[in-house]
């Protein structure tokens, strides 16, 4: 069967990388999540003192960019893929609060987002792939067969995220969760570089009252619509 490229972009903890697993699991296809690597980079960035609450040394992170080396390995076979920063498994680490309050000035930067969408465009090159993120229909996949675009509500998002954190976290609050995700949302809609926009022949899809399988549904068949030429 013919294989297609799946991108899946949208706001912060619209349910992306949920839908976007689904979707893999079931078409047998690969999935990348593009935002690890942005926040695998920001670990880095915060382990080698380049960036703290006072201080961000662009210049010097960007020179040792080329030391990161970044990978996306499965513990087992039956194990989800897990993010690799220089040979160790970071998994955990990338999702803490701590990474997602400075991933978006990350983002920003230019170098990062060539360096990375060129580890992206090698994971296209033979289809059959589903990756989510912020640019993944604008920038790194243009010619994408299928573009969603997810949003809700940014205090549903924040609830969804705070039901997610709060079982491994329980200093966590909603109101500090509502903020980060208002934070990123600016951030990432505003940058220069890639900024968060909605592909001219993305479709667009509102979360806020749909539930996770109804949604998977809605989006496979498109996935297979695409694939039969239908759509
Ligand atoms: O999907 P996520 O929340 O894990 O992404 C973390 C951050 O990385 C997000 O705030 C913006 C950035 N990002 C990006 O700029 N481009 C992507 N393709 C994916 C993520």
């Amino acid at each position: 069967m013919k294989k297609i490229i799946i991108a899946i972009d949208g706001y912060s903890s619209t349910g992306k990388s949920t839908v976007a697993k689904q979707l893999a699991d079931y078409l047998d296809y690969i999935y990348v999540d593009s935002g690890a690597m942005y926040r695998a980079v920001t670990l880095f960035a915060l382990q080698n003192n380049y960036l703290s609450k006072d201080n961000f040394d662009k210049e010097s992170l960007i020179k040792v960019l080329p030391e990161i080396q970044l990978d996306f390995k499965k513990e087992n076979a039956d194990s989800k893929a897990n993010m690799f920063l220089n040979g160790v498994n970071v998994e955990k680490e990338i999702r803490t609060m701590y990474v997602s309050d400075f991933v978006s000035p990350i983002a920003t930067l230019s170098e990062v987002r060539k360096k990375l969408v060129a580890i992206q465009h090698q994971m296209g090159i033979k289809k059959g792939i589903v990756m989510d993120g912020r640019d993944i229909g604008t920038v790194v996949f243009p010619k994408a067969e299928l573009k969603i675009f997810m949003t809700a509500d940014a205090e549903v998002r924040a609830m969804r995220r705070f039901n997610e954190l709060k079982e491994k976290d329980e200093t966590i609050t909603y109101d500090e969760i509502l903020k980060n995700v208002q934070k990123r949302d600016l951030m990432d809609t505003t940058r220069e570089d890639s900024p968060l926009i909605i592909a001219n022949d993305a479709i667009e899809i509102d979360n806020s009252e749909t539930n996770e399988e109804d949604q998977f549904h809605i989006i496979l068949q498109l996935a297979k619509d695409r694939v039969a030429g239908r759509i």
